[in-house]
């Protein structure tokens, strides 16, 4: 196998291990979404097979958490199941200096918020090319939207200031279609300067199911680095 060399890749393979070596045995696992938290789902995986680490039921926040738990042999349970979820990891498209998130780069969103909230402890795992002064300042917030609402919510997403764009596919022609079955509309905002009311605002347009924004719900965020050459972790404090 060839050693991964590229810094970013790096970062995330770091990060993705601090995050699983959070991971008590006995605990209900969110599983986020994403490239960083796949690496979080191997490590995971991986202290399990060693038994390092005993009697842990994840819940996937997407099909592509699903496939990957499967992948590491992760035990899968639902949340019509459980009572409570003890830790949830996940990835983040911006993180501003209140732990704010965009999220949803992965069109997985809306199951990401529902596990995650419900943890009661919230990791996320980030590249520092994540980090932002101000939310927004990079990424569009994605909105997941029922089908026939798309024309409609991206028009009040415009009244809001807002620029949308329907997602597309790759490799695959026409929009993406979320795991509930949506479409999304990535929206573009100059400057979010009140992420909470902008989180509340865009869900209340009819036919939003949920958006990206996350505020005031991360315990801990874990930043990848690289530091002299060498790929390191720090915590966001
Ligand atoms: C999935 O919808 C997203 O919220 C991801 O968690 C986010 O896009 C981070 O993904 P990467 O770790 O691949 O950057």
């Amino acid at each position: 196998m060839t050693a991964v060399t590229d810094p970013v890749t790096l970062m995330k393979q770091e990060v993705g291990k601090a995050a699983a070596a959070l991971v008590k045995s006995g605990s209900i696992v969110g599983l986020g979404t994403g490239s960083t938290t796949a690496y979080a789902i191997q490590f995971i995986g991986e202290r399990l097979q060693s038994g390092e680490l005993k009697d842990i039921k994840g819940i996937p926040t997407s099909f592509q958490a699903e496939v990957l738990a499967k992948q590491y042999k992760i035990p899968l349970t639902t949340l019509d199941a459980v009572d409570h979820i003890d830790i949830a990891i996940d990835g983040a498209d911006e993180v501003d200096p209140q732990k704010n998130l965009i999220k949803g780069g992965g069109a997985a969103h809306t199951r990401e918020k529902i596990v995650d909230y419900l943890a009661n402890e919230f990791i996320v795992v980030v590249d520092s090319g994540k980090l932002v002064d101000r939310l927004g300042s990079v990424f569009p917030v994605p909105v997941e939207v029922i089908p026939i609402a798309v024309t409609p919510v991206m028009r009040a997403i415009e009244k809001l200031g807002g620029k949308p764009q329907l997602r597309m596919g790759v490799k695959k022609a026409g929009p993406v279609i979320t795991d509930q079955g949506n479409m999304v509309v990535d929206a573009k905002f100059d400057s979010i300067d009140d992420p909470a009311s902008l989180e509340k605002t865009l869900n209340n347009i009819p036919g939003v199911v949920e958006n990206g924004i996350f505020v005031n719900c991360v315990d801990l965020v874990l930043v990848g680095e690289v530091k002299d050459g060498q790929p390191a972790v720090r915590k966001l404090d």
